[in-house]
C-alpha cells in the first residue's frame, strides 16, 4: 500500500467518522434555538463543563479537520476525473471540491465569529443573543445570514456526498446496486440536516 493510498484513506475515514459525527451533533445542537436563550445557551455551555471539552475538540475536530483539510487541497489539485463519469458524477465531482474550499473558509469565519470575538470581548457564553443580534443587525444581518445558509449548505452537501466517496475509498460500496443504495442515503443525509438546521435558524431569523 503506497503511502498516498493509505493517507487519502485516513483523511476520508477522518471526513466521516469524527468530523461528521461532530457535524451532525452540532446540527443538533441548533435545534435548541427554539427553546429559547436560558436552554439554548446552557445546552451549548454545558459540554464545555467537562474538564475534557478542550481536549475533545482538539482530538475529535481540529487534528482531524486540518488532516482532512491538507490531503482535501491537495486533491483539489490532483485532476482524476473519469472520462466514464456521467454530466451529473462530473458536477458532483467539482461541487465536491469547490464546498471543501467553502466550508474551511466558513469553518474559519464562523469560529471567529462564534468563538474567538465573544471570547476577546468577554461575552462568550451568550450564543443565544450573539446569534440573533448578528442575525439581525439592519446593517450586516444579511451578510451574516448569506454566509451560515452557504456554509451550512456546503458543509451538509460535503459530508453527504462524502459518504459515496468513503465508501468506494474503503471498499464498502463496489457494485453499481450498493452505489445506488449509498447514493439514496446521501440524499436522505442532506435532505434531512439541511432541513433541520434551516428549521433551527428560522428561530433567530
Ligand atoms: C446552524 C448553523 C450553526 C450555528 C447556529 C452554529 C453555532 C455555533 C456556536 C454558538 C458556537 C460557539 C459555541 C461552541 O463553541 O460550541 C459554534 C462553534 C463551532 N462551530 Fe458552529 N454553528 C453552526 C454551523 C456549523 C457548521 C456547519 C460547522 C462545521 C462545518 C460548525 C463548526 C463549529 C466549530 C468547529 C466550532 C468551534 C467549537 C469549539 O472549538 O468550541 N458550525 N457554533
Amino acid at each position: 500500500m503506497d503511502s498516498h493510498f493509505l493517507l487519502r484513506r485516513i483523511s476520508s475515514l477522518a471526513g466521516i467518522v469524527p468530523i461528521g459525527l461532530f457535524l451532525v451533533y452540532h446540527l443538533y445542537m441548533q435545534l435548541y434555538l427554539h427553546s429559547g436563550a436560558e436552554i439554548y445557551n446552557n445546552e451549548v455551555n454545558s459540554f464545555y463543563d467537562s474538564p475534557l471539552s478542550t481536549w475533545a475538540l482538539i482530538i475529535v475536530v481540529y487534528i482531524p479537520l486540518l488532516l482532512h483539510s491538507i490531503v482535501g487541497t491537495l486533491l483539489v489539485f490532483e485532476n482524476k476525473v473519469q472520462p466514464s463519469y456521467t454530466y451529473f458524477s462530473h458536477l458532483l465531482y467539482w461541487l465536491q471540491r469547490l464546498s471543501g474550499i467553502g466550508v474551511l473558509l466558513f469553518i474559519i469565519a464562523h469560529i471567529w465569529n462564534a468563538k474567538l470575538g465573544p471570547w476577546i470581548e468577554g461575552t462568550w457564553g451568550t450564543h443565544f443573543e450573539h446569534l440573533s443580534i448578528g442575525f439581525t443587525d439592519p446593517e450586516t444581518g444579511m451578510i451574516t445570514k448569506t454566509v451560515y445558509v452557504l456554509g451550512v449548505l456546503g458543509a451538509v452537501f460535503h459530508f453527504a456526498n462524502g459518504i459515496n466517496t468513503f465508501c468506494m475509498t474503503w471498499g464498502i460500496a463496489l457494485t453499481p446496486t450498493s452505489q445506488k443504495r449509498v447514493r439514496l442515503f446521501s440524499y436522505l443525509v442532506f435532505i434531512f440536516l439541511t432541513a433541520i438546521t434551516f428549521y433551527s435558524l428560522a428561530a433567530i431569523w
